[in-house]
């Protein structure tokens, strides 16, 4: 199994990072392949606390070689700022790659981020503020820049020179004046374009001839399939293909290259930013998964919208992904819950819906169908020392949750976990690297 990735398959934040850096153990390439600075992806090693952004998770491991793949948007300021506070703590970044063909997110993306969410009015879809939207847009109308234009001036100087006018005109429109200081912005990107010149190369090259050489590699999904551009809650949605089939065009390899695609799949449904959230709840019991879960964002801290799990969402996810496995994170935030709830199906105006609609007004308009199952007990042991025990150990009632939800999506729970630490998880896959 040298092939593997990890795909968010609720709306984002259902612990891709603690999942990654854990099986980035044995890997020797990680990759990133979508998304940018609006990822946070948490890990915890010890009781050091990393958030990561941009970097791939594999950054941490220094025998792993972490790719910025070319479908990602690389803001270079945030990439400076993340790279300095892991070496604060001792991780050198050295062992980075960086696609020559990845866009580079512009100080004016995030001006015009902030201007076109201001012109949405109530309708916001409440985006990270780091300019993902307006790239991507870029990129799709041949608008960007790329990695490999920052190493070569005149090239640079003549993208610049046909693409400024339009987002001058682009932001005037929005009543927002961009004041670009061409000749600063031009020399801040050369400076960049020197500085990380020897991490810059056909990532697609790199990561084909690893897997080739039969060596371990990972793709680190960020957001997730509920904030995929084409399948998630249009238009309350990242720029970006989460789902597994941005692999292809964000890391440049076959559909054959993915061989295990594992599902990160939170015990529970949160949400960040505005749309749809057919099981969010707003009571108590919400307060609770918030208040236990820690669920502010890692790269706004706003307050995530919590709910039960929807399993309509789930085999939406199973679906699109491909998903062979799932790991199932954050069961310990339910401990001390008397009953549990879990969505099957919704009802659309008296008709049963298991299969996730497209159309956002049906969704505002979807009553969740709920099963109730019986909760556990808060544990009195430490979750590590519970976890020694394996899969066997566990409350009965927390393994009736787990059985209920393969049973229902049709694919395996291959990990646990019940904690933030490497060491609070339970790894039941049959496959290993
Ligand atoms: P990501 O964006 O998918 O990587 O997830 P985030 O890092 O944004 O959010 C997940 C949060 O939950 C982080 O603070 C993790 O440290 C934490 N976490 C991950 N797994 C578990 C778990 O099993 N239990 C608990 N209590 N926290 C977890
Ligand atoms: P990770 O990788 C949760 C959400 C934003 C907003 C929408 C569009 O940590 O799971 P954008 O800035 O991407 O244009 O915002 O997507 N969003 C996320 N929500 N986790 C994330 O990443 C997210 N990245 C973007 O809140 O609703
Ligand atoms: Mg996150």
């Amino acid at each position: 199994m040298p092939t593997l990735a990890i795909i968010g398959a609720q709306w984002g934040d259902e612990g891709k990072g603690k999942i990654t850096d854990y099986l980035a153990e044995g890997a020797d390439m990680v990759v990133r392949y979508q998304g940018g600075a609006n990822a946070g992806h948490t890990i915890k090693i010890g009781e050091e606390v990393f958030a990561l952004h941009l970097l791939p998770s594999g950054i941490l491991r220094k025998d792993v070689m972490a790719v910025i793949g070319n479908g990602m948007v690389l803001d270079l300021d945030r990439l400076e700022e993340e790279l300095e506070a892991l070496k604060e703590k001792g991780i050198s970044g050295e062992n980075l790659k960086i696609s020559d063909r990845v866009n580079i997110v512009l100080p004016y993306h995030r001006t015009l981020d902030g201007a076109q969410e201001r012109s949405r009015g109530a309708k916001v879809v409440g985006t990270t503020g780091r300019g993902i939207g307006p790239c991507y847009a870029d990129k799709i109308s041949r608008e960007g820049i790329r990695m490999g234009d920052l190493l070569d001036e005149e090239l640079l100087r003549s993208r610049l020179d046909l693409v400024l006018p339009i987002k001058e005109r682009f932001a005037a429109s929005l009543g927002e004046n961009l004041d670009i200081h061409r000749e600063k912005l031009i020399a801040k990107l050369l400076e960049y374009g020197k500085k990380y010149e020897a991490c810059v190369c056909d990532t697609s090259v790199l990561i084909n001839d690893a897997i080739k050489a039969g060596k371990n590699v990972m793709f680190e999904g960020a957001q997730g399939t509920m904030l995929d551009i084409d399948y998630g809650t249009y238009p309350y949605v990242t720029s970006s293909n989460c789902t597994s089939a941005g692999i292809c065009t964000g890391a440049g390899v076959p559909p054959s290259a993915v061989q295990e695609v594992v599902g990160i799949v939170k015990a529970y449904t949160t949400r960040v930013g505005a749309g749809p959230f057919v099981t969010e709840l707003h009571d108590d019991i919400g307060e609770t998964l918030l208040k236990n879960g820690g669920e502010f964002g890692t790269t706004t801290g706003r307050a995530r919208r919590c709910g039960w799990l929807d399993l309509v969402v789930v085999r939406h996810a199973v679906r699109l992904n491909g998903l062979t496995s799932i790991a199932l994170t954050k069961l310990d935030v339910l401990n001390g819950l008397s009953e549990l709830k879990v969505c099957t199906a919704y009802e659309i105006d008296g008709e049963i819906v298991r299969n996730f609609p497209g159309n956002y007004r049906q969704l505002e308009k979807a009553v969740p169908v709920y099963e109730t199952l019986a909760g556990w007990d808060n544990w009195t042991e430490k979750t590590s020392k519970l976890c020694a025990g394996g899969f066997e150990a566990l409350p009965t009632k927390m393994k009736e949750y787990v059985a209920y939800i393969e049973k229902d999506i049709g694919v395996p729970v291959g990990i646990i976990s019940v904690g933030k630490g490497r060491n609070e998880t339970i790894d039941r896959r049959q496959n290993k690297w």
